[in-house]
Order: structure tokens, then C-alpha cells, then sequence
């Protein structure tokens, strides 16, 4: 396999490059809800919310976790299959549409966390679709040679910004986080091709205001407070649309690519509802059993959803090498984003890794925590320093 080396010692005119999966992770929260726990405190039930969208549990972060923990959690386990060092990353992105903050970034922390003091870092937001764009902003990076190596993470704490009360969206969501690890190389294959797009004038359709928002202008004056960080849906319009356009976008992407619907090996959609599933899989006219989908013990983790039915994929064997994959995200916005991957270079049976280099890693992780509290540290002092002088 040709690689090129880190950004700035590599010559990206002298070949063609190609952007390929090289590494993948994912990680959830340790606690587990079930719709028989959901329908404790709030009217449904277990038949109900199964029979509507095929889940039957999902995963709530603790106290303790955040959409950056989740994140650097996955972040870590892609790192190990890569079997490359944080300082080989030359951009971090996380998709999310519960960053951990407005600023810093989620994607800054997850940098700082990993000691990836060679890689810019920022958040993507896109909601459901977030990690497809995400994809397509790296892998377009990679192949124009303005980076090598990037992190794509899709991390999510949805548990935080549902209302609990609202049994039309509460039951839906979960928290989680999946990354990929993107890497040019000479190798055709890998990314072939995306579809992006957006209809703001469904905003109203599935929707969490913020502070910039006309809700905080009236939550100041107060009046309609309630309305910030909470998520509402229309949840039948929401329906017809991602029906509509999952099936219509992966066409698009598979037409871009030059490769036949029929010849999609796996179409890995974002994990909303089995039934929207089943519906644009009957309107592709491919075979639900082409669909990966483990809703059912998720939820629906939103830009976490696609990367963490990756990684399953992959640990189910449900991927060989050359096969075409779809990624297929739709949501808030409304946005929608479909992307065809023709798969190389790794394979799961040759993923081990070097004991060397999963030290260094560890090293690093070790110094990211010194070098990130030391650089704290010298900003204190010289800021108390100038103030003494002053
Ligand atoms: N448990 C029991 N009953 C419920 C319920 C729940 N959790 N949520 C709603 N209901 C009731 C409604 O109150 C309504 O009762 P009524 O007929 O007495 O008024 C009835 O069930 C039907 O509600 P409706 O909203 O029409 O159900 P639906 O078949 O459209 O299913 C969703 C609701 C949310 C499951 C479905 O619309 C959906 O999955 N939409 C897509 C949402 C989505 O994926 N969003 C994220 C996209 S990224």
C-alpha cells in the first residue's frame, strides 16, 4: 500500500489520491434503558415503541460521561486499528448536535485529550447527517492534499437535551459515539463519492433552539424559555421525508461513483426507525438484509448512528475487502448526505496493530494530560507575572 507521509513532507501533485478507511472505534455510555424502564415514567410501552420504530433499548450517559468523553473513547479504539499515532493526524472533526460546548469545540478537547498537537480540530453540525459531511469534508481535504490523516468522530448526548416528558420524542434517542480514521493513499478506492444537501425550509420539523436563537431573544425578555435546548419533531413529516430521501440520495451517490444500486454490498443508514428503513430499502428495490441496522439496541444516536453501525459492520464480518459500501444520513436541517466507499486496504483479520506503536500511543495519551495542565500552568503564572508588572 502507497501512503504519503504527514502533511507538509509530501508532494501531492505527484499522484493521484485516494482517501480510505483505515481505522474505526466506537463506544457507549455503560448504562441501559429499555422501553420497559421508559415506560416507568412515561405512558408506553415496550410493544408500542417496538412496533412503531424497532428499538427496543438504549444506551443513557452517566454523570461522569459527555459528548468528548464518548468521543475520545472511540476516538482512541479507531486509533488502535489504524495503528497510527495522534501526532499523525493532521484534522480532527466531530459531528455532533450536542457539542459539549458553543466554544471550545468538542473536536478541540478530543485534540487536547489525545495529544494530536499536529492536527487542526473542529465541530460539524449537520444533526443526523453530521457524520457524512463530516466524511465528505475530510476525505475532499485528503484527496486535494491539504492533509493526510484526519479523525471523523460522530459523538452524541441526546439523553441531555430530550424532554423526558415527551413520550413522542423521549423514546427515540440514545447517547454513543463512533470515529474513522481517513488516510490518503495512491490505492484506488475508498471514498468514490457524496451527495449533500439541505431543505431549511423543514427546520421547523425537527428542531433544538440555542442561544442565538429568536427562543433566547424571548427567553430573555421571559417569556417561551422552555423552548431552549429542547428538541421537538413532527414526527410523521419527519417520516415521509427520510423515506423519501435515502432512497433518492444513495442513487445519486451511486450514479456519482459510476457503480450500480444493485452492486451495493451494504447500505449502512442512519439508525432513526427500522420501519423508514424497510420503506427506503423497498423503494431501492434492495434487499432489507443490504440494510445494517442495530436500532434496536441504540436508538437513535444521531450523528453517532452511522459510524457506530460501521464498526458492527465490520466486527460482524458483514464487510469484505472491494465490497461497495452506502452511508446514508438524514435529519435536522433538513439535511440529508449519502456517500459510496469502495473498500481496501484493511481488512478486520489484519488489525493488531504493533505493540511499539500502541505504546506510544499510550505514552502520549500519558503526556497529553502533562503538556495540556503544564500549558494551563505557564498561563497562570505569566498572566500573574504581567499583572505584577503592571
Ligand atoms: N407510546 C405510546 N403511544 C404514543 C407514543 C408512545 N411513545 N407516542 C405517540 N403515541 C400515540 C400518539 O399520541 C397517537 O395517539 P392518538 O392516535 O390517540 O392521538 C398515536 O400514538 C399515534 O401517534 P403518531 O405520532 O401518529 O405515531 P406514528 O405512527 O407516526 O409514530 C413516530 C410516531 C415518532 C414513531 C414516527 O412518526 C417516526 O418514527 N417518525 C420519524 C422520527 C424520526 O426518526 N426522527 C429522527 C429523524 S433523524
Amino acid at each position: 500500500m502507497a501512503t504519503f507521509e504527514k502533511s507538509g513532507k509530501a508532494n501531492p501533485a505527484a499522484a493521484v489520491r485516494h482517501a480510505h478507511v483505515i481505522g474505526w472505534g466506537m463506544a457507549v455510555p455503560e448504562t441501559v434503558m429499555t422501553n420497559d424502564d421508559l415506560s416507568s415514567f412515561v405512558d408506553t410501552s415496550d410493544d408500542w415503541i417496538f412496533a412503531r420504530t424497532g428499538i427496543r433499548q438504549r444506551f443513557i450517559a452517566n454523570e461522569g460521561e459527555s459528548t468528548a468523553t464518548l468521543a475520545y473513547r472511540a476516538a482512541q479504539h479507531a486509533l488502535e486499528v489504524a495503528d497510527i499515532l495522534p501526532t499523525d493526524l493532521d484534522l480532527i472533526v466531530v459531528a455532533t448536535a450536542t457539542p459539549e460546548n458553543i466554544f471550545p469545540s468538542t473536536a478541540s478537547l478530543v485534540q487536547d485529550w489525545l495529544n494530536a498537537h499536529e492536527a487542526g480540530a473542529f465541530d460539524l453540525s449537520a444533526a443526523c447527517s453530521g457524520f457524512v459531511y463530516a466524511l465528505n469534508m475530510a476525505s475532499d481535504s485528503i484527496r486535494a492534499g491539504s492533509i493526510n490523516a484526519a479523525l471523523v468522530i460522530g459523538a452524541e448526548t441526546m439523553s441531555r437535551i430530550l424532554d423526558w416528558q415527551d413520550r413522542s420524542t423521549c423514546i427515540l434517542f440514545g447517547d454513543g459515539a463512533g470515529a474513522v480514521i481517513l488516510r490518503a493513499s495512491e490505492t484506488p478506492g475508498g471514498v468514490l463519492s457524496s451527495v449533500l444537501r439541505s431543505d431549511g425550509s423543514g427546520g421547523d420539523l425537527l428542531a433544538i433552539p440555542s442561544v442565538g436563537s429568536i427562543d433566547a431573544n424571548e427567553s430573555r425578555a421571559g417569556a417561551n424559555g422552555s423552548k431552549l435546548y429542547k428538541m421537538s419533531m413532527a414526527g410523521s413529516e419527519v417520516f415521509k421525508f427520510a423515506t423519501r430521501v435515502v432512497s433518492e440520495s444513495v442513487e445519486q451517490a451511486c450514479q456519482i461513483a459510476g457503480v450500480n444500486v444493485s452492486d451495493v454490498n451494504l447500505v449502512i443508514p442512519h439508525q432513526a426507525n427500522l420501519r423508514i428503513l424497510q420503506a427506503a430499502a423497498r423503494k431501492l428495490g434492495i434487499d432489507i438484509e443490504k440494510f445494517m441496522s442495530n436500532v434496536e439496541r441504540y436508538g437513535n444516536t444521531s450523528a453517532a448512528s452511522i459510524p457506530i453501525a460501521l464498526c458492527e459492520a465490520i466486527e460482524q464480518r458483514r464487510i469484505q475487502d472491494q465490497d461497495h459500501i452506502a452511508l446514508v444520513g438524514f435529519g435536522g436541517g433538513l439535511t440529508w448526505a449519502s456517500m459510496i466507499i469502495r473498500w481496501g486496504i484493511s481488512k478486520p483479520s489484519e488489525q493488531h496493530g504493533s505493540l511499539l506503536n500502541r505504546q506510544r500511543r499510550h505514552v502520549q495519551y500519558r503526556i497529553a494530560k502533562w503538556r495540556s495542565r503544564s500549558r494551563r500552568w505557564r498561563r497562570r503564572v505569566n498572566s500573574k507575572v504581567r499583572d505584577l508588572k503592571a
